[in-house]
Parts: structure tokens; sequence; C-alpha cells
């Protein structure tokens, strides 16, 4: 852990031990379809994955895309260190700290692709996020992104964790500023929609 650390890069170093074992099985089916919407005909160039925690986006993107570097960008550093183990399996792979809205001009209209699981929702402004991932692509690349609503559940754990925690109330526009800002910053939206999937967890103490 650094000094310099924000607050939540702190709270996901903490995270990120028991992360693999716990909530990446769980989250599999949604980094599965965001892997596959992205098609099979990429144009040339590496994949950029921020937000990438552990990097279980990797393994999918390695085998559906060989012979490409694909680089992860995490906040934490604890969930880069995991990152970094799995892409040593991986020639052409690396795990990055940094942040994801962040990112350097290096990559700017560079990138076939860019896949973000499950971390758009805890970025200070998603639409401008969206729309600085757009930049980053180059011609025909595609941008593949699943994120947590506000709600994702009426009942069950985490409906419980997010009244405990007092969270703000859902704004109801979130999706649609979302592909606005896709729109806005020159990409053509083409799947935009809610996902679930069944996700079980053995007691309330284990979650
Ligand atoms: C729920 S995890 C998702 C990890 C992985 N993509 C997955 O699907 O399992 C969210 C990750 O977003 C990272 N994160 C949050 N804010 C970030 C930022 N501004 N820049 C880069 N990473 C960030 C956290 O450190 C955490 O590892």
């Amino acid at each position: 852990m650094q000094d310099d650390e924000s607050p939540l890069a702190r709270a996901w170093d903490q995270a990120a031990a028991g992360y693999d074992d716990y909530f990446v099985p769980r989250f599999a089916p949604w980094v599965e379809l965001a892997v596959q919407e992205l098609g099979r005909d990429l144009p040339d160039g590496p994949i950029l994955v921020p937000c990438c925690g552990t990097f279980p986006e990797l393994p999918l993107l390695a085998t559906a895309f060989p012979g490409r570097p694909i680089v992860g960008i995490d906040l934490s550093p604890g969930m880069v260190a995991r990152a970094s183990a799995r892409a040593s399996s991986f020639p052409l792979a690396e795990a990055v700290v940094g942040d994801a809205v962040e990112v350097g001009p290096e990559w700017t209209g560079r990138c076939a692709a860019v896949v973000s699981v499950f971390g758009l929702q805890q970025l200070p402004d998603p639409p401008a996020a969206l729309a600085s991932w757009v930049g980053l692509l180059r011609p025909g690349g595609r941008l593949s992104v699943v994120y947590w609503p506000d709600v994702v559940e009426q009942e069950g754990p985490f409906a419980l964790s997010h009244r405990i925690r007092g969270r703000a109330a859902a704004d109801p526009d979130a999706a649609r500023r979302a592909a606005e800002a896709i729109a806005y910053a020159g990409a053509e939206v083409t799947a935009d929609r809610a996902v679930s999937f069944p996700m079980e967890h053995p007691d309330a103490a284990t979650f």
C-alpha cells in the first residue's frame, strides 16, 4: 500500500486478496459477454482494459485475439499485483497502475478495442470516461463496457448493502447520458441493454 493512494484504491487493495476466489467466478458471465460483444473483426492494434482489477478479462481476450498486446489499467496496486501475476502467462500482456480516466496520450487513436467490466460506475464522471475511451479507438475499433446500474436488484445482498450505506438515489437518466456521450464522442452505439445473470452467495456472513 502506498501513502499517496486514494481511499478508493486503498479499499480495492484490501479487497484484492479475496476478489479472485469470491467475485471473479460470480462476475464471469458478464466478463464473457463483454468480450463476446467485441465480435471477431477488430482492426489491428492493442486492446486496453481500464479498471481491470485482477484482470479476469485477459484469458478470454488472449484466446479470442491472439498476437495482440493487451494492457490492463487499475488504480489499485494490490489489484495490479494480482493482474500482473495473471499477465505473466501471456507474453504480450501487462497490467499497470493508473487512472482509467487519465490514460496517456500515447494511447489516443491507437486501440483496436477498449473493454471495461464493472469499473465505470466507480468513476467520478462516467459519461466523460466513456467519451475519453472512444477517443482511444482507431477507426473501426470497438468499445465494450459493462457497468453496474444504480439499482441491481430490489431484494438481496446488494440491495441491502445499498440501503445500509445510504447510497444516493438512482439516476434514471444514467443510461441515456452514457449512450449520448458515446455518440457525441463520434462512435455509433450498436448495443445498449441490461443483462442479468443469477448470482448465489453461501450465506450473509460470507458475502
Ligand atoms: C469491481 S472491480 C472490476 C474488476 C474487473 N474488471 C472484473 O470484472 O472483475 C472494479 C475495479 O475498478 C478499479 N477502479 C476504480 N476506479 C478506478 C480508476 N479511476 N482508474 C482505474 N481503476 C479504477 C478498482 O480498483 C477495481 O479494481
